[in-house]
């Protein structure tokens, strides 16, 4: 970083952190000692005091499994939190907001000091190219890439708001309403995105002195706004004309300014302690809105049609949550005919607590947040969306007092429990203070999970877990369905660590005992089962499993290339600093590595392939490997260790447009290396398939092997035919039992029926539950299935493998290349 930078909130993992309200500053430089630790900030233009935090926070990280919040309301209203433009290019933040809200308004990037920074004057507001559109813009490009709706904030304000719009040289009635109506229309109408929903049209008119409210007149209430002032001034009163008249007309405007681009985004009236203001604000709602039915330019929607109430809330202070005076709130903006948002929803305590919240304040804060959801839950059909103002504890505005959902290292606090209503896992890392004492062992996510204790030296960081600790952990685990126990290890997240060690008894990895350990680390999530070195002789008492980032500066260029920046990890086991040479069949471990993808890979997530890549530097696919969208994890299962790669195949080819149907099929199974054209660049869909390359397929998909106790071959099958390997385990395995006569007829056309028999054996031979079948009755041609094929058919329409040809079984048409990609792939995504 080089000059001065506008800072809030996070630099990397160093919180920097001012007194209420006063979080933006000039940040000249941070520099970190290394030997004493302390961290020098040099910043400018603030008034900020800094304030120690003797707390050790962890790094701060967000957890992207976690549960979320718009799912949960899903069936009431929008979940939304506020962006800043820098921070829709952050990954992890990014990958969070998704999982969390389906709404976003722009903290700072949409307000008129923000947009008009460029302009010195009024006569420039007619220039759209002086605007300066491009932070909130990249906000809008954001949520449309990934489906959020969009709250515009704000248009008519008396803050943030460059005084020469109303305020300027003449401050008359005649010139505010003029630059109003330019800036609110080149405003509504550059943002033409159907993702907004609605604007904040006025901001905080109303004065915070409610005793100036006369109870009669709405107008009486409101605040000397620049707006008021300069309307005022050229104002003919025999007329009936007040400073109050820039609301009419910002909402008039924005009225005219969405008919010109089509936009029915709800306008909304926005403020602040609303539950003392409701009754002037629900008087000026009704006044307007009945006033606009008698304006010629009526549009037939309401003039104001929604107020937000902001909802910035104190704990310790006022106002507070009262549930009485949020409920009253609320019925009485019902009354007044319009829509409801909670606009900017926090809850900070009055004093910051030296920054960090202790239980029973945690407690205090989720019950608050509990009583405000059940209100809004009762009041849903009302509601449109429920917005926090703050990601992040540290990243809040009145950070000091530790409002929102998520603490400072991002952890999810008691808050976000509540509001999820759920109980807090008794190992919510929010209440432990990872790395400092003993192993724990607990709850989490219904799952029993252990967190070691961690040292990180040279970027390694080190978990050990004893006997003693897996002892216990395994005690409190109930088996499962299957009969087998599981146990997380969560490692926490250390900061500059490149590799993570997972220190085991020997024996817990050589058990007859059912039992599966999670390893959970920030490069990866790692699932071995108790008997993973059941083939290993090494003596020693423990073991370590490694998840180590990559250094990938050694591949080929090629290979770099199509990996790019996306992460890369060495898996290993180790006895002692002696690398274990493992590779055990029988033991698959099931890996997860944390991606996310762009816009365009996650436009088609079958392209996203691990690629496991061997001493020499080759890459090769596996074909089980996939994007998980739920967990937001590249998934793969293996039975070695190697270097693992995350990459982006875009293969197809130029004969698929007569198989649209089978597009996607070819193209993910060719980006994995399962399936491969006739040529670089044709596919021949449309020809049938040989019964040898379609054995050869199905071994390949689905990894099998065999132990190598067949030693004859059927007499037709030449020992250099390039599928002899697939054909020789498929016929070990049973899958390929050939002719009478000892053929296998690998040339041949095969019939769906055969392929039929021969993928429910595949797949049981491949272990996978094929279950009792379906029913064969829906397909008009079903008499037709020869009796050998009649449960594989069954088998596999049950298991939604096969659908059917034009409603028909089709036992003895033959079966095509194309149907081929789709059966894989098809099985592939079960
Ligand atoms: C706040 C932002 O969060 C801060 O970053 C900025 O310094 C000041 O404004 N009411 C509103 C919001 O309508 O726009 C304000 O946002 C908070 C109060």
């Amino acid at each position: 970083m080089s000059g001065s930078e506008r800072a809030q909130g996070l630099i990397g993992n160093i919180g920097i952190r001012g007194t209420a309200g006063s979080n933006d500053f000039n940040l000249n430089s941070i520099k970190i000692t290394d030997d004493s630790g302390t961290v020098l900030v040099n910043w400018t233009g603030s008034s900020s005091d800094f304030v120690p935090d003797d707390y050790q926070w962890p790094p701060a990280k967000w957890n992207l499994t976690l549960p979320s919040l718009k799912d949960a309301y899903s069936q009431y209203f929008k979940i939304g939190n506020i962006m800043e433009p820098t921070q829709t290019t952050d990954a992890t933040l990014t990958a969070m907001y998704d999982k969390q809200y389906n709404v976003v308004t722009a903290e700072n990037a949409m307000k008129p000091d923000n947009l008009l920074k460029n302009m010195s004057s009024a006569s420039e507001l007619l220039d759209q190219s002086k605007y300066n559109f491009a932070g909130a813009d990249q906000i809008v490009q954001w949520a449309e890439d990934n489906n959020q709706s969009i709250h515009g904030h704000t248009l008519v304000w008396y803050s943030q708001t460059p005084a020469f719009i109303n305020t300027g040289a003449s401050g008359t009635r005649a010139a505010a309403k003029a630059n109003m109506e330019t800036y609110i229309t080149n405003v509504i109408t550059h943002f033409n995105s159907p993702n907004f929903i609605s604007w904040d049209v006025v901001n905080e008119a109303f004065d915070d002195n409610t005793s100036k409210f006369d109870h009669k007149d709405w107008r009486t209430g409101l605040r000397n706004s620049p707006w008021l002032t300069a309307y005022a001034n050229g104002a003919d009163a025999s007329k009936g004309e007040s400073g109050a008249d820039y609301i009419y007309d910002a909402f008039v405007f924005a009225h005219l300014a969405e008919a010109q681009i089509d936009s029915t985004a709800k306008l909304y009236y926005n403020d602040y302690n609303e539950t003392y203001k409701y009754e002037e604000m629900a008087q000026m709602v009704e006044d307007l809105n009945a006033q606009w039915e008698q304006d010629p330019r009526y549009d037939g929607r309401k003039l104001i049609e929604g107020i937000g109430m902001q909802s910035h809330f104190w704990i310790g202070g006022d106002p507070h949550v009262d549930a009485n005076e949020v409920e009253t709130t609320i019925q009485r903006f019902i009354k007044a005919g319009v829509r409801i948002s909670v606009s900017e929803l926090d809850m900070p305590f009055e004093d910051n607590y030296g920054y960090h919240l202790d239980e029973v304040k945690q407690k205090q804060q989720a019950d608050l947040y509990s009583i405000l959801f059940d209100i809004y839950k009762k009041y849903a059909a009302s509601i449109d969306r429920v917005t926090f103002w703050g990601k992040a504890d540290i990243q809040s505005w009145r950070g000091s007092g530790m409002p929102l959902l998520f603490d400072n290292s991002f952890r999810p606090k008691k808050a976000f429990w509540a509001v999820m209503g759920l109980d807090e896992p008794t190992t919510n890392p929010s209440t432990s203070n990872p790395g400092m004492g003993a192993a724990t062992v607990g709850t989490k996510d219904g799952q029993v999970t252990l967190e070691p204790k961690v040292e990180t030296k040279n970027g390694v960081a080190t978990a050990a877990v004893s006997n003693d600790d897996l002892t216990k952990a395994l005690k409190q685990a109930t088996a499962n369905t299957n009969g087998k126990k599981q146990v997380a290890i969560q490692v926490p997240a250390q900061a500059n660590a490149t590799s993570y060690e997972v220190q085991l008894p020997a024996a817990s990895l050589k058990s007859q005992d059912a039992f599966e350990l999670v390893l959970k680390t920030d490069n990866g999530t790692i699932s071995v089962p108790s008997n993973m070195l059941s083939n290993v002789t090494s003596s020693a008492e423990n073991v370590s499993v490694r998840i180590a980032k990559a250094d990938t500066s050694s591949l080929s260029a090629d290979v770099r290339a199509q990996i790019g920046n996306r992460p890369a990890i060495d898996l290993n086991v180790l006895a002692g600093d002696q690398v274990i040479a493992w590779n055990n069949p029988v033991a698959p471990v099931t890996v997860a590595i944390p991606y996310t993808p762009t816009a365009t890979e996650l436009a088609n997530p079958d392209r996203i392939v691990i690629w496991t890549i061997d001493s020499q530097g080759n890459a090769t696919s596996i074909p089980n490997g996939r994007y998980d969208a739920a967990t937001g994890t590249v998934q793969f299962s293996t039975t070695h260790f190697s270097t693992y790669a995350i990459a982006f195949v875009d293969k197809t080819f130029s004969d698929l447009q007569s198989v649209p149907w089978a597009q996607q099929a070819v193209e993910a199974m060719a980006a994995r290396g399962i399936i491969s054209g006739t040529s670089e660049d044709s596919f021949a869909p449309k020809a049938s398939i040989k019964r040898a390359d379609f054995i050869k397929l199905l071994v390949k998909e689905l990894e099998l092997k065999g132990i190598g106790s067949e030693d004859t071959m059927f007499g037709d099958v030449p020992a250099s035919a390039y599928y002899y390997n697939e054909l020789a385990i498929a016929k070990e395995l049973g899958i390929a039992t050939g002719y009478g006569d000892n053929t296998f007829k690998p040339d041949s056309t095969i019939s769906r029926q055969d392929m039929m028999v021969l993928t429910a054996r595949a797949l049981a031979a491949a272990g996978r539950q094929v279950g009792a079948g379906g029913s064969l009755n829906a397909f008009a041609d079903a008499g037709n299935v020869s009796g050998y094929a009649q449960d594989s058919a069954a088998q596999l329409v049950g298991l939604g493998i096969v659908n059917g040809k034009n409603g028909k079984i089709a036992p003895n048409d033959l079966f095509t290349r194309a149907e081929a990609a789709v059966i894989l792939y098809r099985i592939w995504k079960l």
